[in-house]
């Protein structure tokens, strides 16, 4: 009987397509995909760093899954991967004894020879080498997540160094994918029956491929703008992209979609802080006054595009009048949703040596002020939404009644509907009826 691994994904999306990948990878070499750790041979922790908070849940799981074991069965081979194992490196086998493997975060390809190996009883694994050439994006829709909405990579790790962040450091230079593999893998979905792909990546609008094979027919400014183009051409009926960052945000791309109507109406555009200071300290590499501008051109755009946004409070050294400033730019830019963090140090980072420190009691105190101001600011966007049309590709069954379905609208809102015959796959259109504080309500129109 083969072997059967078990893979739990933490973290961000980035995460959740290497999982595929690993999966797809671990199928060809003959392994089983299990659907929970107990029973499995084999558990791989696919692990986030992006908060020590996130990474003290990994440690709480390896006891966990080590408790497996029981009088008729061992416990399975443990392995960590994504960003704590490439941060960590050689340090956990350390602190977590029952760990037999760390694997980095471009190690995916070459899981099913570490596992053989550790069958083989060699311990304390560890592969934190870089990928390897003949290493492509491979997923088998068996391992995708939905059968509707795919991931496809585009831009893999980061080269801007914010001051706050650990990416860099967990997931390497930038390293674009090539776009004739991008529009491959996209045609090759759209013939599968996939109503929608998010082209990720930490920085998408960063994407720079070494050649330009594939976009030769295509015109942009920057090659993000043609492969959003290219991408476009395929046919596929919904595409969105995240995340895009400021300094390399061209306005070519609001073109762009402005052009194709199946690339999607939302751009999520990290702000981080509206204080020109402590961006500076966050070296974000854009003032207050640069990100306006290109939102502008966001907001002028003739299709009305969803906008949001990620902002840290409380990152060292941020005083009341720097939190007013990210205030204000909060309430100026009307974002349709804001994700909001409280700084956390992240050791390994240069922000981690700044002392200055904010309280805890004051980052809370600016978090929930700031969540106050977006809750108003986004109850008046939404409302905006009430009487127009949205269309949803609908995903399941509403959580809160049985009569109705969710799903996404293309400026990716949960939108909550009537049902009447809508199928999980389907695209419907949607009059909207109702603003809720996070989703909206409304009523399938029938074409
Ligand atoms: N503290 C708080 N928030 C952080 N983020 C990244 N690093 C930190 C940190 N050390 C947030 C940023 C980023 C999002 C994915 O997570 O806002 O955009
Ligand atoms: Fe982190 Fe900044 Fe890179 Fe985003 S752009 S992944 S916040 S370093």
């Amino acid at each position: 009987m083969s072997s059967r691994v078990y893979i739990e994904t933490f973290g961000c999306q980035m995460n959740v397509a290497d999982t595929e990948r690993a999966a797809t990878g671990l199928r060809k070499a003959g392994y089983d995909i299990a659907a929970s750790a107990e029973g499995a041979d084999v558990v791989l922790l696919n692990t986030c760093s992006v908060r020590e908070r996130a990474e003290r849940k990994v440690f709480r799981r390896v006891g966990e899954v080590r408790k497996l074991a029981s009088a008729a069965r061992k416990r399975p081979v443990i392995g960590v991967m994504g960003c704590v194992a490439q941060l960590e490196g050689e340090k956990i086998f350390k602190t977590l004894s029952a760990v037999d493997m760390v694997i980095g975060t471009q190690a995916t390809d070459r899981i099913s020879s570490l596992i053989e190996r550790a069958q083989n009883g060699e311990r304390s694994i560890l592969d934190l080498d870089e990928r390897r050439e003949n290493e492509v994006w491979d997923v088998s829709p068996a391992e995708r997540r939905s059968p509707y909405v795919a991931f496809v990579p585009i831009i893999e790790g980061c080269n801007k160094f914010c001051s706050f962040c650990i990416v860099p450091y967990s997931r390497g230079r930038e390293k674009s994918r090539r776009a004739s593999e991008i529009l491959e893998e996209v045609l090759r979905l759209r013939s599968l029956g996939y109503k929608e792909v998010h082209l990720i990546g930490q920085n998408v609008n960063s994407y720079r491929p070494k050649a330009l094979d594939g976009l030769e027919p295509f015109t942009g400014a920057t090659p993000f703008s043609r492969l959003l183009r290219a991408v476009a051409a395929t046919g596929m009926e919904r595409i969105k992209f995240t995340t895009s960052f400021p300094r390399d945000f061209h306005p070519d791309i609001v073109s762009a979609i402005e052009e194709c109507p199946n690339l999607c109406d939302w751009i999520h555009l990290p702000v981080q802080s509206g204080s020109d200071r402590i961006l500076k300290a966050m070296r974000r590499g854009h003032t207050a006054a640069d990100y306006l501008k290109r939102i502008e051109r966001i907001k002028s755009s003739r299709r009305r595009l969803s906008l949001t946004s990620d902002i840290i409070v409380g990152f060292p050294g941020e005083t009341e009048a720097d939190f007013e400033a990210t205030l204000k730019i909060v309430g100026e830019c009307e974002y349709d949703a804001l994700y909001m963090f409280k700084y956390s140090k992240r050791s390994g980072t240069p922000a981690a040596q700044l002392d200055d420190v904010v309280t805890e009691d004051q980052k809370t105190r600016r978090f929930l002020a700031l969540e106050e101001l977006q809750t108003s600011v986004q109850a008046r966007v939404c409302e905006g939404y009430v009487g127009r049309q949205v269309s949803v590709l609908v995903e399941k069954k509403s959580t809160r009644s049985e009569d109705d379905m969710m799903g996404h609208s293309t400026c990716h809102k949960v939108v909550n509907f009537k049902a009447q015959r809508a199928e999980p796959g389907d695209i419907v259109n949607v009059l909207i009826t109702q603003a809720k504080p996070n989703s909206l309500y409304g009523e399938r129109l029938h074409p």
